[in-house]
């Protein structure tokens, strides 16, 4: 079965994984790619993401450009972890193609009524593009089929000890989409670091006379520093990618529904998402105070040696 989908991205290392895999897989047809300030600036998200399709040598494709910040957020980068331009240190050439003239909210409600069949949106950065979707055009929501979406973590954080970068980023937006009604997959951060490449298949990437091969093996390889001390920072992960490898091979993980909701308030917890996972009531639903929590699926256990593999044989041949 293929999949349509429209992949909403801050491109950034593994979100450039991402496009390499969606691009590359056959069970995968891109209808549009929307662009989010997250991890770098909006303009290196779409320059990268354009970069990039060049490199898979990707069919037109339609890109746009979307939010430059979240909606109450400054803007806060990355860069500490995918570079200046966000995507490591790999130098691309300059793309000739060119972003759509239309915003991103419009190119997804136009992607979303041109579908046909109910469109599956991909969300791999803050959802800030998709909160304005859903705020701009909520007439379009029931022609969603689902989203499912890099974000939140049912155990600790990244950004903070407890909060998803994405999440983080834009808690406003993420609260609009957990609480929109539409059916949700949640791939979150305690299950993405769990899936690492290791130094030996790094260096295999990085000597591939494949240029896709060699890229992924660079960005996957670079050495982030951790601002305060120094210390090399190895983010290792496929990241992004493993996203769409729950598009395509579901049976390679554990897919629970839970109750998740996401913390708003100013504070440590701000960004963190609650995964439910109490086998019996508590006393808040006792005493009639736990509210309406929307029950959505979160991806848990996966084959992460099988899942690995899907990943580097989509890249191509070595
Ligand atoms: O927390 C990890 C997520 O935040 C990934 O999508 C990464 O690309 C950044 O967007
Ligand atoms: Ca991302």
């Amino acid at each position: 079965m293929r999949h349509r989908v429209l992949l909403d991205v801050d491109t950034g290392r593994d979100d450039a994984l991402a496009l390499m895999f969606a691009v590359l897989h056959p069970d995968i047809e891109i209808r549009a790619i929307t662009c989010v300030e997250g991890n770098t600036g909006l303009e290196n998200v779409v320059s990268n993401t354009l970069k990039i399709l060049d490199l898979l040598d990707a069919p037109p494709i339609p890109v746009a450009l979307g939010a430059r910040r979240p909606l109450i957020e400054p803007p806060r980068d990355a860069s500490w972890i995918h570079g200046v331009t966000g995507l490591g240190d790999v130098e691309l050439p300059v793309s000739a193609r060119e972003p759509e003239q239309i915003h991103a909210v419009e190119l997804m409600r136009r992607s979303i009524l041109d579908s046909g069949t109910p469109l599956t949106i991909v969300a791999l950065g803050p959802m800030t593009n998709i909160a304005l979707l859903l705020r701009t055009h909520p007439e379009v929501s029931d022609r969603i089929g689902r989203i499912i979406f890099m974000g939140g973590s049912a155990t600790i954080g990244n950004a903070t000890p407890v909060a998803e970068f994405n999440f983080w980023h834009d808690p406003e937006s993420a609260h609009i989409v957990l609480t929109s009604g539409i059916p949700l997959t949640m791939y979150g951060w305690d299950l993405l670091w769990s899936i690492k490449t290791s130094t030996p298949q790094i260096a295999e990437l990085q000597a591939s006379s494949n240029p896709i091969r060699e890229v992924a093996g660079r960005l996957l390889g670079f050495e982030a520093s951790d601002p305060s001390n120094g210390a090399k920072v190895l983010y290792n992960c496929i990241g992004d990618a493993g996203t769409l490898c729950v598009l395509v091979a579901p049976e390679l993980y554990d897919i629970v529904r839970w109750p998740v909701q996401l913390v708003l308030a100013a504070g440590p917890a701000r960004g963190q998402t609650l995964v439910d996972r109490r086998a019996i009531p508590g006393e808040d639903s006792v005493h009639d105070v736990a509210g309406d929590v929307p029950v959505i699926e979160v991806v848990g256990a996966a084959r992460n040696a099988q899942i690995l593999a899907l990943f580097f044989d989509t890249l191509g041949e070595a």
